[in-house]
């Protein structure tokens, strides 16, 4: 291993995320041959639990998500027997001095708790480790989005927080981060020379950024009700991806400074004032419908949502960067529940030609577009004018240049909270929020959420399985563009 060994205490590690991602993402890491033998992983919870139980209980979870044929026997063993259980109530005294016994026997070098809870208990969370004394030099803690409520509220976590912990040590995850294509966004922009000439207004018409989900909200009713898309989505995963494609060149890719850089686009971001709401930004709620051909429920009668809730689980945005580069380049962000399909992408849409000399095409004339797709079928993908082979006339077709990962780079692409969790050991914070980006990006975020409750307005229902309100697909039909859809294709001539 290249790594001391470290302890790692998961607070909420009963929960959705641990079950679905962590600890899932902590075996493949195992797997790999990345964890020091006498690494341990604790688990944390409220309710009261033996260690073989939790053992079990993480067991089903990494055959639900891992899947039973993908684990291996041996690593199993020695996963589950890493994994230990304490009993911890974070908002009083139980449970806390069994950790710290556990703990300091026998202490590793280094220490990551990690904060799968609702925001409101990381203070209170932060607070008793240091009562506790839990902190050695070497100790991190990982925040899971969203860093609060609002800004005051995430102003109130950064402080409480900062209070205990050094701000090198304090990781702010946006697993978006972690994703594969999304690092590659990186690589894309600042180690191929041919894009940074066109990469403004000059060379592109405007920017997409689609995250779309076919789940509801299934069993976070209760977290998701008093959240909503904009909170859960676009103030972290969106806003990071618009800062990736947007920043500026950073000199190295120390963390502070690509972070020096994205904080700048944040700041760049023009605010979208009240009279704006209705023609840049459209909220959508969704009622019964159908996914993949099942009959789904509507937003309002699932679990644990509050009757006539106002909740929106569908966000458009037309956003404007003022800036130099920016200028008069519009990003198109959407984001929703009960869409028809998974997908998470980039689109770059470059300017056409300024004349047109070929017989077809003409009329639909599509630019170039740089499609990057995050997920799921991770691709980067240039569509480009070629010409139709054939003795016949000269017919143009829109074919793209496709770099398919899965082809290119055979095996498991890991999972964006593999690189995270031990990037977190390794204390690289690169890929990680900086205090000031979490609070500008609810600044900008915080106003139009303002907006949308002065206007009194209901979210605009949209029927389940189909792309959100008509309202986001009028907004930018208004500016004489559409959302890109893979599969409408674009075959003019054909
Ligand atoms: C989380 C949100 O941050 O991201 C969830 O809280 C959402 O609501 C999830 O489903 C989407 O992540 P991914 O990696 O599946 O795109």
């Amino acid at each position: 291993p290249i790594i001391e060994p470290f302890d790692y205490i998961v607070f909420g590690g009963t929960g959705d995320l641990a079950k679905r991602k962590l600890l899932p993402a902590l075996y493949h890491r195992d797997l790999d041959g990345q964890l020091p033998e006498t690494s341990r992983i604790i688990g944390s919870a409220r309710a009261e639990m033996t260690r073989k139980a939790f053992q079990t209980l993480v067991q089903k979870s990494l055959e639900e998500f891992v899947g039973p044929d993908a684990l291996d026997k041996t690593v199993l063993k020695r996963f589950l027997d890493r994994l230990y259980f304490i009993s911890c109530d974070a908002t009083a005294a139980r449970g806390w001095p069994d950790l710290a016994k556990l703990l300091n026997h026998e202490p590793r070098a280094i220490r990551v708790f990690y904060l799968a809870t609702s925001p409101e208990l990381y203070g209170t969370i932060a607070d008793n480790i240091h009562a506790h004394k839990l902190q050695t030099p070497e100790t991190r803690i990982v925040l899971e989005k969203p860093i609060g409520h609002d800004l005051a509220s995430a102003r109130e976590i950064n402080d409480r927080v900062g209070a205990v912990f050094e701000e090198r040590n304090i990781f702010r995850i946006d697993h978006y981060l972690g994703k594969e294509t999304v690092q590659n966004l990186l690589v894309l922009r600042f180690a191929n020379s041919l894009f940074e000439p066109v990469w403004n207004h000059n060379g592109i018409d405007h920017v997409q950024i689609t995250v779309s989900e076919t789940v509801g909200v299934e069993e976070r009713g209760g977290y998701y009700d008093h959240t909503g898309a904009m909170r859960d989505m676009i103030q972290n995963h969106l806003m990071q991806l618009l800062c990736l494609v947007a920043i500026e060149p950073p000199s190295t890719l120390d963390r502070e400074a690509v972070r020096d850089e994205k904080i700048k686009v944040l700041k760049s971001l023009a605010p979208i004032t009240q009279n704006e709401i209705s023609t840049k930004t459209v909220r959508g709620q969704y009622r019964a419908g159908a996914i993949n051909g099942g009959p789904v429920k509507a937003y309002a009668d699932e679990k644990d949502i509050v009757p006539g809730s106002t909740t929106e689980t569908f966000a458009a945005l037309k956003v404007e960067v003022k800036n130099w580069r920016w200028a008069g380049v519009p990003f198109y962000l959407r984001s929703g529940k009960r869409l028809p399909e998974k997908v998470s992408e980039i689109v770059i849409q470059f300017k056409p030609v300024p004349y047109w000399i070929f017989p077809t095409g003409s009329d639909h004339a599509q630019p170039n577009r740089l499609v990057i797709r995050v997920q799921p079928n991770e691709h980067i993908r240039l569509h480009l004018w070629t010409k139709e082979p054939g003795p016949g006339g000269l017919r143009l077709r829109n074919a793209p240049l496709n770099l398919s990962f899965a082809e290119t780079f055979k095996g498991h692409l890991p999972d964006a909270y593999e690189r995270l969790l031990m990037d977190v050991v390794r204390g690289n914070a690169t890929l990680f929020m900086r205090r000031d980006e979490v609070e500008a990006a609810w600044e900008w975020t915080e106003s139009i959420l303002d907006a949308w409750k002065n206007s009194g307005e209901r979210p605009k229902l949209y029927t389940a399985g189909t792309w959100g309100p008509s309202e986001a697909i009028a907004m930018i039909v208004r500016d004489n563009r559409t959302w890109f859809d893979e599969q409408a294709g674009d075959f003019p001539g054909d």
